[in-house]
């Protein structure tokens, strides 16, 4: 089979998964150009991925001007630059796959699509969920009609304190201001989109959300906490917080690639001393988790009712002390209850010799949880958009363009319900 050509746009964490995934495990891919201003991560391309020093690069611009090089672009960009790095290469006629969220605002989201439809581009968003064997059941469940007619769903994301703190809290999505999105944006675009996937024989109409930032602000610091850990901060609240650096980060850290990534440096080359180091100066994941400066909410509900007629909400909360992501799907002949990270779910119906209930149980053995995979869904993803480029099959769980925008539509809705304390259309959203 003929490979397929790929540049490599933005060759952090996430692109560095997919691009793993379709070069050395699949081998389906090849990569002929890498774009990232940090030298450090191009030497890991050229290192893992066996990108030439020559076909690397720091900016995007150098790689346009060469014409069409490849058949698409893995851009695994930070959320503020999806929308200026996709364009460029969607008008030359690249298929791409995007991270998501794919863009912030209606507007753009709406351009993005024009202009993939415009060029003829696939543009597949990286909704990995759907690919995860867990959401992947789910859904074949569903379209079987063994449920019948949805009526409600209902999802929770409890982001784990250390995931909180990592990502929303201390992390590079602190900040709506700093990097262009919202926690639901950043973290629950997977979450709402389900929504409308599992629910895609209608649209969503209309939401209401709440949403509050309280947990993670300075008044709840305990009396006499620092303002750096391992600086300021006395032993005896050090001893009894949980976010305390020494033992979430120094000891037990449980995603590597995010706190040192300040360092400019691959993680795996940091050393210990650069990381005390780090911590105790710069590093914005030294600082107290309750001082970090952050803007977005810690906690946010959203109640949704489609054009049928059915419902769902969602819940996510920062600082669970259990991770993991819980679905209850009611339908008009059956309901369907699990939990992802518990890689369990039941198929539940009607019995008429107990007038109770029969169920079903569905086990997953991937179920690798919030530190990495997806359960399973990362590598599912590079497999179908691969299949993709190669004329295959749309399957179901396939993130074009077009299945993507009602997800997007509704964190913006959503955001802008708990911003204005009032329900919004989600036809509003598409409205200038
Ligand atoms: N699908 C998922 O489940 C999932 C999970 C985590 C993150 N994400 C999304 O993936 C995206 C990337 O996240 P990440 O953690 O891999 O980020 P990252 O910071 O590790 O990677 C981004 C890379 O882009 C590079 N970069 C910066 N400016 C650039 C430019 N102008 N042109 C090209 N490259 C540039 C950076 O140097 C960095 O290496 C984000 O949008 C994030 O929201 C998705």
């Amino acid at each position: 089979m003929k490979k397929i050509k790929i540049v490599v746009v933005g060759c952090g964490d996430r692109a560095c998964v997919y691009a793993n995934e379709g070069v050395n495990t699949l081998q389906y891919m090849e990569v002929v150009a890498a774009v990232d201003p940090n030298p450090e991560r191009l030497k890991y391309m050229q290192k893992n991925l066996g990108v030439a020093e020559a076909a690397c690069y720091s900016n995007i611009e150098a790689v346009l001007q060469q014409g069409k090089i490849a058949d698409c672009v893995i851009n695994g960009t930070m959320d503020d630059l999806h929308l200026a790095t996709a364009i460029p290469f969607l008008q030359q006629g690249y298929d791409m796959l995007l991270e998501k969220p794919l863009t912030s605002n209606a507007e753009d989201l709406l351009f993005l699509k024009k202009t993939a439809d415009e060029n003829g581009c696939k543009l597949m968003t990286c909704h990995v969920l759907r690919y995860a064997p867990f959401y992947y059941r789910i859904k074949e469940v569903i379209n079987s009609g063994e449920i019948g007619d949805i009526v409600n769903i209902d999802t929770s994301e409890r982001v784990g304190a250390t995931h909180s703190s990592y990502s929303y809290v201390r992390g590079k999505w602190k900040s709506e201001k700093e990097c262009g999105s919202s926690l639901l944006l950043a973290k629950c675009c997977h979450d709402t989109d389900m929504l409308c996937w599992l629910n895609n024989t209608t649209e969503p109409e209309e939401v209401s959300s709440y949403a509050e930032r309280r947990h993670f602000i300075p008044e709840r610091a305990p009396k006499g906490a620092g303002t750096r850990c391992l600086v300021d901060c006395p032993e005896e609240i050090r001893k009894n917080c949980i976010y305390d650096v020494q033992s979430m980060y120094l000891d037990n850290c449980i995603m590597p690639w995010y706190p040192w990534q300040c360092t400019g440096k691959n993680y795996e080359d940091v050393t210990e001393e650069e990381k005390l180091a780090s911590l105790k100066t710069y590093n914005p994941h030294g600082v107290c988790i309750y001082k970090a400066g952050g803007d977005i909410v810690d906690r946010q509900v959203l109640a949704v009712r489609f054009k049928n007629g059915s419902v769902a909400t969602h819940t996510v909360v920062l600082g669970a002390m259990k991770p993991g992501r819980s679905i209850w799907i009611t339908g008009t002949k059956g309901e369907i209850e699990g939990n992802a990270e518990d890689g369990v779910f039941y198929l539940r119906k009607y019995s008429k010799e107990n007038s109770l209930f029969q169920e079903e149980k569905f086990e997953f053995i991937d179920k690798k949880g919030e530190t990495g995979g997806h359960f399973g869904g990362d590598k599912a993803l590079v497999r179908d958009f691969c299949n993709l480029l190669q004329g295959g099959e749309k399957s179901i769980s396939c993130t074009s363009i077009d299945d993507s925008i009602n997800g997007h539509l509704l964190v913006y809705a959503a955001d802008k319900s708990a911003k204005e304390c009032s329900s919004v259309s989600i036809q509003s959203m598409m409205e200038k």
